[in-house]
């Protein structure tokens, strides 16, 4: 199934909405940043808040149970790393004079803005690979099922949660079990055995779990849990390695936010860096 071009554009126009509102919620604290803050064209409110609405709707442990089955055996499409990032790519309708950022340059201007500051090659290529989950939109998963903050499902939805109101149309909230603070799990279980609402991040982190160090498993599966790395909502179901793990979480968030530049990264003289980087790591053909 072939999105059509309207399609697409709602998709990337969907997940810009996202994404700057987040960057609305939890602002670069320098003064710098406050400035441009002010200039920010923010979402409208309207359209944030009905793609809430439909998410904490659907996003029930079922619809997480259902999307792992359908999703986690990776059979979808094989594809190398920079067909993946030219896939993704598709979203974007260059005729679009507003688009201030295509996907590839978001992921080059987080890696490379990781490699500027020095730090490790797995560190470099996770801030690259860290969204390439998105294509989950061309495979026909509507917005909601793709981006947007994720959260714990079978447990009680925590009022840290962007929009917490909308949870109550969700099923899981009347559940006698989902519904109660720790539900199907107990008291510091680890994130590992916690299901995590279905979107890029839960699936990245599956199809590249074989080949990364577990700090950047955990950039790529967290990277938009802001109810916990932002507000500490989920302290009792993690263990200490968890939170030990979240500083590397914390420190990616960064690279991820506030690495816009108004130059855009030059991809062409990019791409042979980040393939042989990637050759490191990945094997030639990766599964999605
Ligand atoms: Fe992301
Ligand atoms: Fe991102």
């Amino acid at each position: 199934m072939e999105l059509s071009k309207n399609e697409k554009k709602l998709a990337h126009d969907v997940m810009e909405m996202w994404e700057d509102d987040v960057l609305k919620r939890y602002p670069e604290k320098t003064e710098k940043a406050k400035e441009e803050f002010r200039n920010y064209d923010a979402p409208a409110r309207d359209t944030v808040r009905e793609f809430y609405k439909i998410n904490h709707e659907f996003q029930t442990l079922d619809f997480v149970k259902a999307k792992k089955q359908q999703y986690l055996s990776l059979t979808k499409k094989e594809m190398t790393l920079w067909d993946a990032v030219e896939f993704l790519n598709t979203l974007v309708d260059d005729s679009d004079p507003d688009t201030d950022l295509d996907q590839t340059q978001h992921l080059l201007q987080t890696s490379e803005a990781i490699r500027a500051d020095g730090h490790p090659d797995w560190f470099v290529l996770t801030g690259f690979l860290h969204d390439l989950g998105k294509v989950l939109c061309l495979f026909g998963e509507p917005q909601w099922a793709v981006v947007g903050d994720t959260f714990p499902v079978g447990c009680k939805f925590s009022d840290k949660i962007v929009y917490p109101e909308y949870f109550s149309a969700n099923p899981d909230s009347k559940h006698e079990i989902y519904n109660s603070k720790l539900g199907i799990y107990t008291q510091n279980c680890g994130l590992d055995n916690v299901e995590m609402s279905w979107g890029h991040d839960e699936y990245i982190y599956h199809i590249m779990k074989d080949y990364l160090p577990e700090e950047g498993l955990y950039m790529l599966r967290y990277h938009s849990f802001y109810s916990q790395h932002r507000e500490n909502a989920y302290d009792h179901l993690m263990v200490k390695h968890d939170h030990e793990m979240f500083k590397w979480v914390d420190t990616f968030n960064k690279y991820d936010l506030y690495s816009k530049s108004p130059t855009p990264p030059n991809v062409k003289e990019l791409r042979p860096y980040y393939e042989d980087l990637a050759s490191k790591f990945l094997p030639d053909v990766l599964r999605f």
